[in-house]
Order: structure tokens, then sequence, then C-alpha cells
């Protein structure tokens, strides 16, 4: 919470303000030019209706999921922009930290100057990559203490999903756990956890990040470039209770099921098609990919190991994961915090549409 004179002060700013910049688009890109089509521009400055909060904008996470669903790709195809030109521009970005800095009518219970965070949201939402933004009184809650904005913005994504994945596994002290993508934003936080619960862990992720993963804690790490997980889980006879998949696809899942205990838990947040926002689907492969989950979860609870799409609502999600999190000093590993700015925010897109980068990068703006 701030002092009474800052936030006079960043409340004048805001009612003073009548343009703030953005960064959005202003026309309807084609599939992989989202990035290009990025431009920081004015627009005019939000004010609230009367069951929203005007957020200033502290930090806020970049993932590849919001360029998806910019260009209509995932769920983006159901939640997508439908009308994009110079007058209606779509502002970018889905989750943030801030300051609240204005409250509509009918708000109750928060108050300005305080530290927030937003839920992430289950579906595509869009909006904040701007000085401000009026957000619905349910979509935030208040920022954990000792998070900083820039970590607690990296965080809680990840957190809700990686919570909700474990909640589904069932996971007990000393089980043997693996986490597929584990140097990615999902994997870095399911290690975290999984080690809070007293299970051990591998982590499966390049060498280059095999250090990031351990010192997270991990017990030990496969490098997905030299050794196939699977098979050496064969070969030296070791199963696991739970594979964790962040990462997805069938060689993923096959290597998954082999290294599996019958009785174990295959737990996925991305199915059967990897970086699935990457190209749209025909209507007919979508239908193969329903048809695959659906088949995998009951043949594998009929026959083991069980294959589980392993989501929970981020609004179920958010308290508990938090309090995890903060009961065991659980971090998200920050690689790069970069200015609101047009050009470091397309550089770190186009490495984050690498699937490469790791841990999280965030954006912040000076404070
Ligand atoms: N269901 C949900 O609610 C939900 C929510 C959010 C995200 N997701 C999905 O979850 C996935 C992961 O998200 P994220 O934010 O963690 O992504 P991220 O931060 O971009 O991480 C990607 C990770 O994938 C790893 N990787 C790339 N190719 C690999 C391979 N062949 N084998 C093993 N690992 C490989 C990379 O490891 P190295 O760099 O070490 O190679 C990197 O750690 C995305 O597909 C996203 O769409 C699902």
């Amino acid at each position: 919470m701030m002092n009474k004179d800052n936030s006079l002060d960043i409340v004048n700013t805001y009612n003073s303000a009548t343009l703030m910049n953005a960064i959005a688009m202003t026309s309807k890109p084609r599939i992989g030019q989202v990035v290009e089509s990025l431009k920081m521009i004015k627009v005019p400055v939000p004010r609230p209706d009367e069951d929203e909060v005007v957020i200033k904008m502290m930090a806020s996470s970049l993932y590849a999921d919001e360029l998806y669903a910019a260009q209509g790709t995932a769920l983006g195809r159901f939640f997508g922009p439908k009308v994009v030109s110079e007058n209606k521009p779509y502002i970018m970005g889905s989750s943030v930290s801030g300051i609240i800095v204005g409250l509509g009518e009918n708000v109750t219970g928060l108050s300005i100057g305080q530290n927030i965070i937003t839920i992430p949201s289950q579906t595509p939402v869009h909006g904040v990559w701007a000085e401000y933004s009026c957000l619905k009184q349910e979509c935030i809650i208040q920022k954990p203490e000792v998070y900083s904005f820039i970590e607690a913005a990296g965080i809680k994504m990840a957190a809700c999903v990686s919570w909700g994945a474990i909640c589904h596994s069932d996971i007990k002290p000393g089980d043997r756990t693996l986490v597929i993508g584990a140097s990615g934003g999902l994997g870095i936080i399911a290690v975290q956890y999984l080690k809070s619960l007293g299970a051990h862990v591998t982590g499966v992720c390049s060498g280059k990040n095999a250090e990031m993963v351990l010192s997270c804690g991990a017990d030990e790490v496969v490098d997905y470039t030299k050794k196939d997980f699977g098979k050496l889980a064969v070969q030296n006879r070791q199963f696991y209770d739970a594979v964790f998949d962040f990462v997805g696809g069938l060689d993923g899942e096959k290597s998954g099921f082999l290294s599996l205990k019958k009785s174990g838990r295959y737990i996925t947040v991305t199915g059967p098609e990897k970086f699935i926002g990457e190209n749209k689907l025909s209507w007919v492969k979508l239908c193969r990919i329903f048809y695959h989950i659906a088949y995998k979860s009951i043949s594998g609870r009929i026959f083991g190991p069980r294959y589980i799409f392993g989501e929970m609502k981020p609004a179920k999600a958010i308290h508990p994961a938090l309090s995890q999190a903060l009961k065991h000093n659980i971090r998200m590993p920050i690689s790069q915090v970069i200015p609101f700015e047009i050009e470091a925010v397309k550089e770190a897109l186009n490495l984050l549409l690498t699937h490469r980068a790791k841990g999280r990068i965030v954006i912040a703006m000076e404070e």
C-alpha cells in the first residue's frame, strides 16, 4: 500500500491525463505476423464503469498465448478479435500487477493506492499493455506483499496452472515425479511445488537450463536433446508416480506413458499438440485432438496409467497456489525485465516464440 501523498499524486496524474501509451495492433494480422504488427499508440485514458477498478500498470508478464489469442488461433479462434482498426485498436496484454488509481461507484472492499494483481483468465483477455486499464472488481486481488510487482506479475499465472495440475495428481511425500518443460514458466514453478510436497522430482529440459532447474530444487535433470526420459526409465527400471507435461505433443506423451508405473498419472495442460496456438488447426484436426483426450482419459481409467487434462479455474486456484508459494518461498526466475517500449517488447515476444525463454520475461514500468 502506498503512503497518502504518493496515492494522491498518482490519482491526480490519472485524473488529469487524457491520452496514454498502449501497445496495440490497429489491423488484423496474418498468422505469425502479430509481433510485426504491434505499435506503441496513443489512446484515450479509460474511465471506470460502476463495477470497475482503474489500474496503473506496474508490471506485466509476457505469454506466447497472448499472441495466439491476437491472431485467432488456439482459444483465440473462439475469443479472438473480430474487428481491429485504427479506431478500434486491440491493446495487447492479459496479465498485470499494479496500483488502484480509480474506483467505480459500486466497487466495495478495495481502495485507492492498493497494490493488486489480476486473476489469470481461462479465456483470452487483453488490454493491459497500457498505462492504465479498467478491470472488473472480481478480476483482481491484493498483491502478496513479499512479492515485488515484477515477481507477482511473473508468478501468478504459472502458479495457478501448475498448482491446478498438481491438485489433480494426489502427490504424496516420496512419490517419484517428472516434469516435462521444467525450465519453462509453468514447469519451473511445478518443480518447486512438487518439492514443497516432498516428492522426488526429475526435470526434463535442454542442457543449457539444467543448472537453473536443479537450483530450483529438482533432484535430477534429463536433457531431452540427448536422451529420451521414457527409454531411460525403462532402462533403469525406475518408473514414476506422476508425469507433468507442460510442453505437449505425442512424443512427450509416448515417453511419459513409457516412464509411468501402471498406477501412475500423466497430467497434461497442453494435450497431444505441441505449441497448439502456432497454427490454425482444421476442424478435423481439432476433433481428433478432443477424441484423443477423451479416449486416453477413458482407457487410462480402465487399464492405467491415468491420463488427466489437469486444469483448474484460476479463480479457484489462485489463493491456495499463492499461499503454498509464499509458505515455501517459491519464486519465478525472471530471465529478463524489459521496459514498456515497443522495440524491447517485440524482441522479447520473438524470443518467446522460439519456446526457449527460461522462466518469465516481464515488462516493468518505471516506478
Ligand atoms: N492449460 C492451461 O491452462 C495453460 C495455461 C498456460 C499455458 N499453457 C500452455 O503450456 C505450455 C507451456 O507454457 P510455458 O509458459 O511454461 O511456456 P514457456 O515458458 O515458453 O516454456 C517452454 C518450455 O518448453 C521447453 N521445450 C521446448 N521444446 C521442448 C521439447 N521438445 N521437449 C521438452 N521441453 C521442450 C523449453 O525448454 P528448454 O528451453 O530447456 O529447451 C521451455 O522450458 C504452452 O504450450 C502454453 O500454451 C496451458
